[in-house]
């Protein structure tokens, strides 16, 4: 394989599991779509993926939502997850495994688990009091409280207090060793921004959180004191490990672990850092299980400057937007627009603009364009050249020469907007490059020689944007190759197209019989 595919021999990601308290709402595509891009971009590579989502589906929140509705909680559970799996779809997400929390195996992998931190005197009874927030399942300090005692993050929340007999982890005893590993680590947690917040929280001094509630009955049972129900979060990040079982294994942690473990990387929104990258590499190390090698902690989307989110009530809906746009459009925005780890506002109008922009004007029409060219002088097939008969210094060939690196190394990085504009400049570049040398005034001073080599150029180019940019938007790479006279599916698990040269500019075969011009990308209207 190329030097600037992938270092890894496999690709493991997660993203999180989530609460099936309501329908899915953008924030959840979101995170999914980022890692989806991941596991696409890797598979291109050949390097084989595993690629985990799922739901997390025990606890107070989801108990009393039920209640609410008036059912049952496993038949809420039922009914919302089938509306996350039905939005991955939609959205051309490609998981290897879809982990339910309340799937009886998990309860196997969670009991072995808590017997072996409970076997290193991890586990102990204690007295627990304190401001509880139901939404975010997790304890409160009074100084991280808004007045009348609400959540900063679900702000028309109130924390409840509760005072009550808890199980207790002892997180306080990992300190040392968790700051050793972030120092020899410094990978460990993305962005720097987030690495800096845990390093000071855990600087604070840890202590030990409570893993029991005795007021949920929605939740496994503790097995050695069933009156109480296991914390929702010690269950749901054990979920990544139960995800990694082939439908036929035993449910043990051996077996669990035995191929992907452990994960490459967490994908996860910066809200759930601690849980991440505190809890739970203390709870592997007390059960003597390897790291995750990295948990990234993405931003958050706003609307209007706030978080978007469930309990908020100020969502976008995701069905709503890829019914009326289509999941590559989705895709693309939430991707180029907004740094992996920022933040970024949901804007319509700007949706609208920056996908006709750069999907229908810059890369549509460029393949459009050239197409039609290709049909009126060259018989409707790629010019008969090769890479090597470009001059050297043609603009589009020393800006396709210097492409792959930067874009491989961003996906890589996980910098996926950055990925997506080093590949539109080249795009633009080959429109500003079509318009200055007018092939069409060429052609009629009977110069065929250089029509065939812009054309080839710029189709060349087109091939290129379209193969790096498809982890992104498979469905409009799809149509380009298709156009450009491949026969490819970039939504196939097995891409047969060779990496190491479709990730280069010059893989175009010469003489390829092209197809009749089609819209790649319909442009996008705003509602009345
Ligand atoms: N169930 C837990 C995760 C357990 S993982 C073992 C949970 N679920 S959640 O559904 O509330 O959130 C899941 C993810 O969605 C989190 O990473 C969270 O940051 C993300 N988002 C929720 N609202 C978001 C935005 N408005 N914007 C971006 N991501 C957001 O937490």
């Amino acid at each position: 394989m190329d030097s600037i595919a992938p270092q890894k021999q496999t690709f493991s990601i997660t993203t999180p599991l989530y609460y099936v308290n309501d329908v899915p709402h953008i924030g959840s595509a979101y995170t999914t779509i980022a890692a989806d891009v991941a596991s696409r971009y890797h598979r291109l590579a050949g390097v084989p993926v595993m690629f985990v989502t799922g739901t997390d589906e025990h606890g107070q929140k989801i108990q009393r939502t039920a209640e609410e509705k008036g059912r049952s909680p496993q038949e809420h559970c039922d009914l919302i997850v089938s509306s996350f799996q039905a939005l991955w779809e939609k959205l051309d997400i490609q998981y290897n495994s879809f982990i339910r929390t309340t799937n009886p195996r998990h309860e196997a992998i969670v009991k072995e688990f808590f017997q072996r931190c409970w076997d290193q005197g991890d586990i102990y009874l204690g007295q627990q009091k304190g401001w509880y927030c139901v939404a975010c399942e997790e304890y409160k300090e009074e100084r991280d409280l808004l007045d009348g005692h609400r959540c900063a993050i679900h702000t028309n929340r109130e924390a409840e207090w509760r005072d009550e007999a808890n199980y207790f982890f002892r997180l306080s005893r990992y300190q040392a060793q968790l700051e050793a590993h972030y120092a020899s680590n410094p990978e460990f947690i993305q962005p720097e921004i987030r690495r800096n917040e845990v390093l000071n929280f855990v600087q604070q001094g840890l202590q030990d959180f409570s893993i029991s509630r005795v007021n949920v009955s929605w939740g496994f049972p503790l097995p050695n004191d069933p009156d109480h129900t296991l914390y929702v979060w010690f269950d749901a990040l054990l979920g990544y490990v139960t995800a990694l079982l082939a439908p036929d294994d035993e449910p043990t942690l051996d077996r669990a672990i035995a191929q992907w473990w452990p994960i490459n990387i967490h994908l996860i929104g910066k809200d759930i850092l601690r849980f991440h990258a505190v809890y739970w590499p203390a709870m592997l190390m007390s059960a003597g299980l390897p790291l995750p090698k990295r948990v990234f902690g993405h931003g958050f989307l706003t609307k209007d400057g706030q978080k978007m989110g469930k309990s908020l009530g100020n969502t976008v809906d995701p069905f709503d937007l890829v019914a009326r746009y289509g999941s590559d459009a989705v895709r693309y925005y939430f991707i180029k627009e907004i740094e992996l780890g920022r933040d970024g506002d949901f804007a319509e109008t700007r949706f609208v603009n920056i996908l006709n922009a750069d999907l229908a004007n810059d890369l549509g029409n460029l393949l459009n364009r050239t197409l039609r060219m290709v049909h009126k002088y060259c018989n409707g097939a790629i010019p008969n050249l090769s890479a090597a008969d470009i001059p050297p210094d043609d603009a589009l060939k020393v800006a396709g020469t210097g492409l792959s690196h930067p874009v491989t190394d961003a996906y890589n990085a996980f910098a996926f907007s950055h990925a997506c504009n080093a590949i539109l400049d080249v795009v633009r570049m080959g429109n500003k490059y079509i318009d200055e040398k007018a092939p069409w005034k060429l052609y009629k001073e009977g110069n065929h020689e250089a029509v065939e080599h812009i054309l080839y150029s710029v189709l060349e180019t087109v091939r290129q944007a379209a193969y790096l940019l498809s982890p992104v938007i498979p469905n409009i790479s799809n149509r380009i190759y298709r156009q450009l006279g491949f026969s490819v599916d970039f939504q196939s698990s097995q891409i047969p197209l060779n990496f190491a040269s479709h990730n280069q500019w010059g893989a175009l075969p010469a003489g390829q019989i092209v197809e009749n011009p089609e819209p790649v990308f319909q442009r996008l209207e705003l509602p009345e």
